[in-house]
C-alpha cells in the first residue's frame, strides 16, 4: 500500500490559536494555585502539542512522560495497548493533566487515566488535541478537546505514520492507494 500526505485539515495558524484558547480554558478550570500540578504526556505523538500547550500554562508544574504502544509500524488498526511509565515522577496526591494527541478508539487514554488514578493522583483531567468522530471516542471522558475531526488517519504536528511526518507544521490526512501490492512500499 502506497501512502502520501493528503489534504491539509488544520493549518499552523489554526493550531496555534486553538492551543491558546485551550490553555485559557485549562487555566480557568484549575484552582488559582493548583497543588503540585503534573502534566502527563503520552509519547510520542503529543510532543509538539505538549510543547505549545505547556508554554501557555503559567502555573508551577512538573512533567511526566509515558508511552502507550497500540499502533505497530505500518498498521493503522490498533492492537491491545501497553503502558510504560517512561519518565514519570510520583503523581500520588498531585493534580494531573494528561496530554495526548488524538482520541481514536480511546484505549490509550482509558489506560493512562486508569494508571494515573491507581498511582494515587488527587485529580485527573485530560486534554487531547484531536478527537475523531467515532462512537468509541465519544464514550471516553475528556475535559479539553482541541478539534473534533472526521474519522480519517491524520499526520503532522507530532502525529506519525510509520514514524514519519511528525515534523509537518500542520495536520493533514494520510492518503492510501489500495491494490499496490506488487509495487514497492514507500
Ligand atoms: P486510541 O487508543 O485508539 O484512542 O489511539 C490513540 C493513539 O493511537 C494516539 O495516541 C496515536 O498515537 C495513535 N493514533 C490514532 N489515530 C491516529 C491517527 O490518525 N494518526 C496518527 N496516530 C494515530
Ligand atoms: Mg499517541
Amino acid at each position: 500500500m502506497k501512502t502520501a500526505v493528503g489534504r491539509a485539515l488544520i493549518s499552523p495558524e489554526a493550531l496555534q490559536s486553538r492551543v491558546s484558547a485551550l490553555a485559557e480554558e485549562i487555566v480557568a478550570s484549575l484552582p488559582p494555585s493548583p497543588a503540585d500540578l503534573t502534566l502527563v504526556a503520552v509519547l510520542s505523538g503529543s510532543i509538539i502539542f505538549l510543547a505549545d500547550l505547556m508554554r501557555r500554562l503559567p502555573m508551577k508544574m512538573r512533567l511526566g512522560l509515558v508511552t502507550v504502544s497500540s499502533y505497530r509500524g505500518r498498521a493503522t488498526q490498533p492492537g491491545p495497548p501497553r503502558f510504560e511509565a517512561t519518565a514519570l515522577p510520583s503523581v500520588a496526591g498531585r493534580d494531573v493533566l494528561i496530554v495526548d494527541d488524538v482520541l481514536d478508539t480511546g484505549g490509550t487514554l482509558r489506560l493512562v487515566q486508569r494508571e494515573v488514578s491507581t498511582a494515587g493522583a488527587r485529580s485527573v483531567r485530560t486534554a487531547v488535541l484531536l478527537r475523531k468522530n467515532t462512537p468509541a471516542a465519544r464514550e471516553v471522558a475528556v475535559d479539553f478537546v482541541g478539534f473534533d475531526i472526521e474519522d480519517v488517519f491524520v499526520v503532522g504536528y507530532g502525529l506519525d505514520y510509520d514514524g514519519l511526518y511528525r515534523n509537518l507544521p500542520y495536520i493533514a490526512e494520510l492518503t492510501r492507494e489500495e491494490n499496490t501490492a506488487l509495487r514497492p512500499l514507500g
